[in-house]
């Protein structure tokens, strides 16, 4: 099946041109002024359009069973959501991410085991919070990243922490405060920001390549911004509920309202901070945007009635992601849609090994393409989202730009507002190690930290490498 988008501007990180785009099985094979659709090709008219590289949401969790409950968008409903968003890959298509919750041996072998391309896992994930749960200690995180760097996979850090949260949850509880206002006040953003300088300087002693996932406070961010100005390889990423709403929801009379918001690291209480995460993004001090899709049912959410500690934690953002960012980004000034395109599609391809088979809209690239109709209005809402969940934190926004059609390898999956996709169509897109974007100067830094020794021998001092190349 042949598709041409004609008329439009297409967007690559680098660039916009008025082009059009050819598609044929699934793949773009040409990219120009005033191409002509060859028989039986399908036209699809972008006049006054953009046409871009489908998003790529490179955090969420679908199905997670997480506190004793399992998140209800599963791998179909979320994509399902995703695409009408404009994204089209987690997802639809999808590459896998690891958490490492323990260390041992035999997870290390294991780790080195689903590296190999027939597995095609190349990042995991450690938790700094979650005691009791999740949570690793710092020297566990420490071997865990030593291993990373020696197979070529990018850490991921969830960066809180843990122990002092679980300190200030009992007091908070065993003072009365059983409320949704208590999670945030058990998790001030002075955490975030000390356990992602911490992890910083732990990946710098381990050299190896570090992303923070879910950055949401000012502290957090500057920890990454200070690390990375001595030279440190470090990713940040804000998500679409750290930048499309704050912590004010906690205070909420309504005890489902307030608990409907329950994330960690929290929603930030200071009102400045969406915006701040926005301009560090412009300024390329945090790298990428996510969601940290991970929806919970109002039954779910009233697990936590008399004590906040049992509130599964996890809100919706993958199906407006796309959305919020542009009109938080573009429509405020800050960014361009060449910005835009970066950090919802080719950063997070170039990070995961994945560029420019998705993220670009190039010859021989995956024909990933959202139509983005960027003049008109759309509210979102609960009652029109896709989503398994019954509540979207975004509720009653007013956003002007939206996914008009989305195009999912060669596939037309949404249009007029209308989904036309198939359980079981997306495909598992193996991401290798050593992706040079992320490691191409770990060799290097190695040699440049490998231990020094000093020969003491009859007066004489001889400083020796124990490297002989340095
Ligand atoms: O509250 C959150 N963020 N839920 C999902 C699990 C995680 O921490 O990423
Ligand atoms: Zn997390
Ligand atoms: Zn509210
Ligand atoms: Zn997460």
């Amino acid at each position: 099946m042949s598709i041409l988008i004609k008329n439009g501007t297409v967007v690559n990180e680098d660039g916009m041109h008025k082009e059009d785009v050819l598609i044929n099985d699934g793949i773009i094979v040409a990219v120009g002024k005033n191409l002509d659709a060859p028989e039986n090709c399908r036209v699809v008219d972008a006049t006054g359009k953009l046409v871009m590289p489908g998003g790529i949401d490179p955090h969420t969790h679908m199905q997670l069973p997480f506190m004793g409950e399992v998140a209800v968008d599963d791998f179909y409903s979320g994509t399902r959501a995703a695409l009408a968003g404009g994204t089209t890959m987690v997802c639809c298509d999808y590459a896998l991410s690891m958490a490492i919750t323990t260390w041992n041996d035999k997870i290390r072998d294991e780790m080195t085991e689903v590296t190999k391309p027939e597995y095609g896992i190349n990042s995991f994930k450690f938790f700094l919070a979650y005691s009791g749960m999740f949570m690793v200690r710092d020297e566990e995180f420490y071997q865990g990243m030593m291993h990373c760097s020696k197979i070529g996979a990018l850490a991921r850090v969830h960066a809180e922490n843990g122990s002092v949260i679980a300190e200030k949850a009992k007091a908070l509880l065993a003072q009365g405060v059983t409320g949704p206002e208590g999670h945030t006040q058990s998790r001030p953003e002075e955490l975030e920001a000390e356990a992602t300088n911490r992890a910083c300087v732990m990946a710098s002693q381990a050299n190896c390549p570090l992303y923070v996932v879910h950055v949401m406070s000012k502290g957090a961010a500057r920890a990454i911004s200070y690390h990375r100005s001595k030279g440190a390889i470090i990713f940040g990423e804000p998500i679409a509920a750290g930048l499309g709403t704050d912590g004010h929801h906690y205070y909420d009379k309504d005890w489902l309202h307030a608990a409907r918001y329950v994330m960690s690291p929290p929603l930030s209480r200071d009102k400045s901070t969406p915006e701040a995460l926005m301009d560090l993004l412009a300024a390329g001090e945090l790298h990428l945007t996510a969601t940290d899709n991970c929806t919970f049912n109002c039954h779910q959410k009233e697990l936590g009635r008399s004590d906040f500690t049992k509130i599964p934690n996890g809100v919706n953002g993958v199906e407006d992601r796309m959305a919020v960012v542009w009109h938080k980004g573009v429509n405020a000034g800050k960014i361009d849609p060449m910005r835009f395109v970066q950090i919802t599609s080719s950063t997070a391809a170039k990070i995961f090994n994945l560029y420019p088979r998705k993220g670009r809209i190039a010859v021989g690239s995956d024909a990933d393409i959202v139509i983005w109709n960027p003049t008109d209005m759309k509210i979102i809402s609960k009652n029109t989202h896709h989503h398994a969940c019954d509540f979207n934190i975004f509720e009653g926004m007013e956003v002007r730009g939206f996914a008009e059609t989305t195009i999912s390898r060669g596939k037309v999956v949404w249009e007029n507002n209308e989904l036309h996709v198939e359980a079981g169509a997306g495909k598992f897109i193996p991401a290798e190690p050593f992706c040079p974007y992320v490691f191409s100067s770990v060799p290097q830094r190695a040699k440049m930290m490998a231990p020094r020794m000093v020969v003491r021998e009859h007066e004489r001092v001889a400083e020796i490498t124990m490297n002989q190349e340095i």
